[in-house]
Order: structure tokens, then sequence, then C-alpha cells
């Protein structure tokens, strides 16, 4: 099997992570290949944050008020579990995608783009030797959190992209047959 096509077919989302994670010069090169994500008359329609150390503390807490704006009767556990959320990994990048106005790239076009970017980082991760998930949950749609990230107006969260190094075994790999899902037109 040829090693870089064995690579791409096995990505695989750890939702255990540990430290290390990747270190500044190598979320560069992370970044770098995320940027080669296909973008419709290249508008680089995203933008990064890396939250790690203490911040993920402060990210928690967004996440636990923002919680509890949504829902005022949200249970202790509930508040818990949010604040708790960006412990999960010692790396959190959040993928934010900008739209700009082009007569030919419309707004769903630049959502792809900055998804295709957030892949991209998975990608390079596992690459580094690193593992990762993307998530979301209802706190990336919530604009109490936008506005503490520090969103624009406009701006939305494609995915949070959890990092680090995985902790305990790979998952196994679903066994898709891609017969399922191909059609020939
Ligand atoms: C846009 C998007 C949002 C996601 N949000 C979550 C999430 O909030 N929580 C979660 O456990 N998985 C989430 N996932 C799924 C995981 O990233 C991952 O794909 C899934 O666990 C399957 O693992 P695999 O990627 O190794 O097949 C999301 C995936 C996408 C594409």
């Amino acid at each position: 099997m040829n090693a870089q096509l064995d690579f791409l077919q096995q990505r695989n989302s750890a939702s255990r992570l540990v430290a290390p994670a990747p270190g500044a010069e190598e979320l560069e090169q992370m970044l770098l290949a995320a940027m080669r994500a296909p973008d419709h008359a290249r508008l680089r329609p995203w933008r990064f944050l890396s939250i790690s150390g203490e911040r993920r503390q402060a990210l928690g807490e967004l996440m636990r008020e923002a919680l509890l704006r949504r829902e005022p009767d949200a249970n202790a556990a509930a508040l818990d579990k949010a604040s708790c959320a960006p412990l999960r990994a010692p790396l959190i990048v959040v993928v934010i995608t900008r739209f700009f106005e082009h007569p030919k790239v419309p707004p769903v076009e630049q959502r792809m783009s900055a998804a295709c970017a957030a892949h991209g980082l998975l990608l390079a991760a596992e690459a580094l030797g690193y593992a990762g998930i993307w998530r979301t949950g209802k706190s990336s749609f919530d604009p109490y959190v936008h506005r503490g990230l520090g969103l624009q107006s406009g701006e939305e969260i494609a995915g949070l992209i959890y990092l680090g190094t995985r902790d305990g075994p790979a998952k196994p790999l679903p066994a898709l047959s891609p017969a399922d899902f191909l059609q020939t037109w």
C-alpha cells in the first residue's frame, strides 16, 4: 500500500487527549497544511485561535456562562461539564469561518473551505504524530461564546479542534465500502 494513501485512509479521531500537544512551530506547520484547503477565489475564509494552558479554563468559564444564559435552570453537573469541556485536550484550535462578499463565491462555499482547513489541521496533526478531534456543540453556535472569543459580526465557528497525544488505544476504524456510496451516473 502506498504509505501516503494508507495514512489518509487511516485518519482516526481521538476523544481522549493528553500532553504533549503540538508546539508553536508544529502548529505553524499544521496551519500551512490547513491553509492548502481548496478555496474558491482564494478568499482565505478562515482564521484560527489557539487556546492552551490556563486559557482553557477561561474558555470553560465562557462556555459555562453561555450555558447558564441559554438554560437558566441548567443543573450543577451540566455546568461543571461545560466548564471542564476545554480541559479534554492540552491544545484547542478554534477554526473560524470569516465571510467575504464575492460575486462567485457564496457563503456556503466559504464555509466548506473553512471545514476543509479544519480537516487539514487534523491530518497535519496526525502526520506529526499527534491526534485530535473536531468538536462543536451548542456553545459553538452561541453568540455569547462568539463575543467572548472575539468573533466579528458574521463570523462563525467551524469547529474546535482538540489536539494532543492520543491517550489509550486508537478506536477501531469502521469498515466502509466505497461501492455503498458510489453510483455511476
Ligand atoms: C462539524 C463537526 C462537528 C463535530 N462535533 C462533535 C462533537 O461536538 N462531539 C463529538 O464527540 N464529535 C463531534 N464530531 C465528530 C468527531 O469529530 C469524529 O469525526 C467522530 O468522533 C468520528 O470519529 P472519526 O473521525 O475518527 O471517524 C464532529 C464532527 C464534525 C465534522
